[in-house]
């Protein structure tokens, strides 16, 4: 199993690019595919409040746009809370393309705090068929 901290990093950096002069909430989010790259994104939020979107769900579209579809895990962090856990829509989003075991590493400004399976934080999920 591969040291969860360079996606931690790419989590960070990717904060840091977050939109979110609404809720003063920067987010970022990282994950390894399954060839083996990493994909970051963030939060970009809108005047509009619901057409805002989350930092899970911008890495999502990094990872598809570069033509992957496998998930093997994921960092997420925000400098105001200690340990953030991914929505209920995103952790809907990383099944897609990712599986019961899929690691989610919840972290803080320093690293990694806590590392959980998506299915702990997603049971009984509606999925893709035969995962
Ligand atoms: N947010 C994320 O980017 N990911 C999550 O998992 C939780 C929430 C964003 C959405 C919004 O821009 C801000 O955090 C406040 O909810």
């Amino acid at each position: 199993m591969s040291d969860p901290h360079d996606l931690f990093e790419a989590a960070k950096a990717a904060m840091a690019k977050a939109y979110a002069p609404h809720s003063n909430f920067p987010v970022g989010a990282a994950l390894r595919s399954a060839g083996g790259a990493i994909y970051s994104g963030c939060n970009v939020e809108n005047a509009s409040y619901p057409e805002g979107w989350c930092a899970e769900t911008s890495a999502i579209a990094q990872m598809v746009g570069a033509g992957e579809r496998a998930i093997i895990e994921v960092a997420v962090v925000a400098e105001k809370m200690a340990c953030i856990p991914p929505c209920g829509g995103c952790r809907q989003r990383i099944r897609e393309f990712g599986t019961a075991e899929t690691r989610i590493h919840l972290c803080n400004a320093s690293g990694v705090v806590e590392t959980v399976t998506l299915g702990a934080l997603l049971p009984r999920a509606y999925g893709p068929e035969g995962r």
